[in-house]
């Protein structure tokens, strides 16, 4: 019985090709039935050299393809049906032989057969050996694949099964190809494609001297999730973000800086765009005179006085730049008189939105994933109940929609 997900109703026809990484597509088939997909599972002859057929078709409650000239399923030409019965076909790992034979249009077996007869998208995971991987003939078959209209994940960089080797040549993480295909076979609608966005998120860190820095309790959760709602909204995203543990949303742009000027220059270096959305906890202030050397203390001498200067004001610098954003949106962390103070910044700060929260302690905002936020625009609050941070993201990405498309 398949689960239900955001993969539901969808088949994905999974071709696994001979190489070590093929153990991890036992785990993509996992991956995917969790998400409520379908997998059809084709091997290559070599790929059954790795894992076995029985340890794939129990995965994932399907027959195994193995054979082009398999006497049941050829009676009615097989490997097209295999090719147009799916939404979706997935190359894990790919070789460099299957990329050679897709690339040149060969077919001597049933995945090559598949994947020459079939029209729907196909994603390419390659895995090898990184100087394979570098070899010329490979680079060339590869841009030929993306030249005729095939997506690729990986490989990555990482350890290989080779003693000591390392390089690009890893196939991709199982959930990071789970994502990928969830991209694919996404049609929600694409109301911001063709809207450039900049984000900035998460803390600055100010420096002291070169071991010590001004910072604040930022996690980067709520900016990081409205650079991804804003991607899968079909915006082309850079994030700036400040230091965090987050991992980078997929299909951003990523910019990381540390000090608030590096976070106004990369602001600035991004536009012109569309949309700015602020979302920084930015550093009011910096350390006027940056040790260069760590500060040392010495016995019975007063503590160092930190002589601080203001860091500019990056929303500030968008609101009123002559390449001023359509919709530029700023947030306001306040401890008091939020909606007040909020109501404030957006002339000051030449906002079109302020979407205001109260960060007093007892509230847990920072750093934990619930947010309770008003939107202030000049004619009106509006005040949201509290929701989970990728909730907020989600609307507020819906009303940037509205307000840029109107109706
Ligand atoms: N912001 C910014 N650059 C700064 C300070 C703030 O871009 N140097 C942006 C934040 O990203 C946020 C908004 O301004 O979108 C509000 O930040 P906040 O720190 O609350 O406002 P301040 O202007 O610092 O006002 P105050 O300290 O008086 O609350």
């Amino acid at each position: 019985m398949a689960k239900t997900g955001a993969l539901t109703g969808k088949r994905v026809l999974l071709i696994i090709a001979g190489g070590i990484a093929a153990y991890k597509s036992l785990d993509l088939i996992r991956r995917l039935r969790e998400r409520g997909a379908r997998v059809i599972p084709v091997m290559t002859r070599a790929a059954t050299e790795f894992i076995t057929p029985l340890a794939v078709g129990a995965l994932a409650a399907e027959k195994v393809h193995l054979e082009l000239f398999d006497r049941d399923d050829e009676i009615d030409v097989g490997h097209i049906r295999l090719a147009r019965d799916c939404d979706l076909v997935v190359v894990a790992p790919a070789t460099a032989d299957l990329i050679g034979k897709m690339a040149n249009g060969l077919a001597n077996d049933l995945a090559s057969t598949v994947l020459l007869a079939t029209e729907r998208p196909v994603l390419i995971a390659p895995a090898m050996n990184p100087t394979m991987w570098s070899n010329p003939a490979v680079s060339r078959n590869a841009s030929q694949l993306l030249i005729d209209g095939a997506h690729f994940i990986g490989p990555v960089s990482g350890e290989m099964a080779e003693k000591g080797e390392a390089g690009v040549g890893r196939m991709a993480e199982p959930l990071d190809i789970v994502a990928e295909i969830e991209t694919l076979l996404d049609n929600r609608p694409k109301p911001l494609a063709g809207r450039r966005a900049i984000v900035t998120s998460g803390p600055t860190h100010e420096p002291i001297d070169p071991v010590r820095y001004i910072a604040n309790r930022s996690s980067g959760a709520q900016g990081h999730a409205i650079a991804a709602a804003l991607a899968n909204a079909g915006a082309d995203v850079t994030l700036i973000s400040g230091p965090v543990t987050l991992p980078d949303p997929r299909g951003v742009k990523m910019v990381k800086v540390e000090r608030a000027v590096e976070m106004r220059d990369a602001a600035l270096n991004a536009l012109p765009a569309d949309i700015a959305v602020m979302v920084a906890a930015v550093a009011d202030w910096r350390v006027d005179a940056e040790a260069s050397e760590k500060i040392k203390k010495s016995p019975g001498e007063a503590p160092p006085a930190l002589a601080l200067t203001e860091n500019p004001d990056i929303l500030k610098t968008i609101g009123h730049h002559e390449k001023r954003p359509k919709l530029v949106i700023g947030f306001a962390a306040e401890t008091n008189d939020v909606e007040d103070n909020a109501r404030a910044k957006l002339a000051r700060k030449g906002a079109d939105l302020i979407v205001a929260n109260d960060v007093s302690p007892e509230t847990g905002i920072m750093g934990g994933s619930r947010n309770t936020v008003s939107i202030i625009a000049a004619d009106g609050v509006d005040r949201w109940p509290e929701m989970d941070k990728a909730e907020v993201a989600e609307r507020l990405v819906a009303l940037i929609s509205e307000r840029l498309n109107p109706l």
